[in-house]
């Protein structure tokens, strides 16, 4: 297969060495080695530097165009993408704050075949690899994200893209009615309500980052729910004796007030754009697939803020807007997230076994730096979600048995 390959032009781009670069475009075409088969595959590659992005032509002829920043931040590799837990483990924020124009330095390529392993390390930047079937990225760090051809193309940036539930029938007709015949097996059986709580505690094969040692970067629990939990409770029953463990925590409406005076463009695409959040694998009930998308700063009626909506973890690979549109979020995504990285804003408590926290989900972000386990020291949290009408139920009932003034 490598074989037909021997059409392939090479290309070395050296961003620094080359006068006029936002002109220049460098192209591969990879027509000459398509196979006759209906998987899709890249027919070719350029890169425009202005747009700081990388086109992509498929071989059904449509081409789309992805910014070399989305790319690293959704690097599929195992360091970059946790996977047992299915979710993004690179630290967008940390890595790319101040790299919102990552670009590869060189663009070369050639089959794989041809180089010998320790060439490829400084030769290959952009490379076509398997007729097509993926395209291999090394960044300034040598770091070297590998996209399938297929995964990518179903992650085309367009605004066309439709993630609304309003396909499905009962979003349509507004009711649905089963007999109990049809009933059989379509109970969904997997809620977050339906468990009493859940532990926080690192395993092997986690399905969820939560269940690591690893840094757990600042973030709000669960944003894939349409209905997410309004109130968090974690409960210390072990921690680490070494160093780490700590909990972080931040106020988003506080880091959205910040944003609303210093950076209001900013601010208002974070009101008016909404990020996908997914959580997809399998547990003991099964297969399990929650996605929701989400404004980052919601503001109700007099354009107060009403949630903050933040988990890097989860956001979706899939964005619902343009390129040069995905561009903007990323600033803006980047541009919250130094905020609420900056150590003024932040709180952090490293908790002792019987310590209870507790948050609004919808306001304050929570996070966790490193730890290690030994035999003789773990840490084990045990958390808890509740539904603020439970809680403002439970309020307005004390209120009255004690006659205290309650508001609605
Ligand atoms: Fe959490
Ligand atoms: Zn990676």
């Amino acid at each position: 297969m490598l074989s037909q390959l021997k059409h392939v032009c090479k290309f070395r781009f050296v961003s620094q060495r080359l006068p006029n670069i936002s002109s220049k475009l460098l192209k591969v075409n990879y027509a000459a080695t398509a196979q006759s088969t209906n998987k899709l595959t890249v027919q070719s590659i350029q890169k425009a530097d202005i747009s700081r992005m990388l086109h992509v032509t498929w071989n059904n002829d449509t081409a789309n165009r992805y910014p070399f920043v989305y790319l690293r931040d959704n690097c599929q590799c195992s360091e970059c993408f946790h996977e047992s837990s299915l979710q993004r483990s690179f630290d967008t924020v940390g890595h790319l704050k101040m790299k919102m124009d990552i670009q590869p330095e060189r663009v070369d390529v050639q089959p794989r075949s041809r180089l010998a392993e320790e060439e490829r390390a400084w030769n290959e930047v952009v490379d076509v690899l398997q007729n097509g079937e993926e395209i291999s990225v090394t960044w300034p760090d040598k770091h070297v994200s590998v996209f399938n051809s297929e995964w990518l193309h179903s992650r085309r940036l367009t605004e066309e893209q439709d993630i609304s539930k309003g396909t499905s029938t009962l979003n349509r007709e507004g009711v649905i009615f089963w007999n109990a015949e049809q009933l059989q097996g379509k109970i969904p059986r997997h809620d977050f309500r339906v468990s009493d709580h859940f532990e926080v505690k690192a395993k092997f094969g986690a399905n969820n980052l939560a269940y690591t040692s690893g840094d757990l970067p600042l973030h709000t629990d669960a944003p894939y729910y349409d209905y997410v939990p309004g109130l968090t409770f974690l409960h210390c029953i072990e921690q680490v004796s070494s160093e780490g463990g700590a909990n972080q925590f931040v106020d988003g409406f506080h880091a959205a007030q910040q944003l609303k005076e210093n950076d209001p463009n900013t601010f208002n695409l974070l009101s008016t754009t909404r990020f996908a959040f997914v959580d997809f694998g399998k547990d003991a009930f099964g297969e399990f697939n929650k996605k929701f998308p989400r404004l980052t700063i919601e503001l109700g009626e007099n354009d107060q803020v009403i949630r903050f909506s933040f988990n890097n973890h989860v956001r979706d690979s899939v964005m619902l807007v343009s390129p040069e549109k995905s561009i903007q979020l990323y600033e803006a995504y980047l541009a919250i997230g130094r905020m609420l990285r900056d150590p003024a804003n932040q709180i952090e408590h490293k908790m002792i076994p019987g310590d209870m926290v507790t948050f609004n989900n919808s306001r304050v972000l929570h996070g966790r730096s490193a730890f290690k386990i030994t035999q003789a020291s773990n840490r084990y949290l045990q958390g808890y979600f509740l539904d603020w009408d439970a809680v403002y139920s439970r309020m307005r009932v004390l209120a009255k048995q004690f006659n205290i003034p309650f508001g609605l």
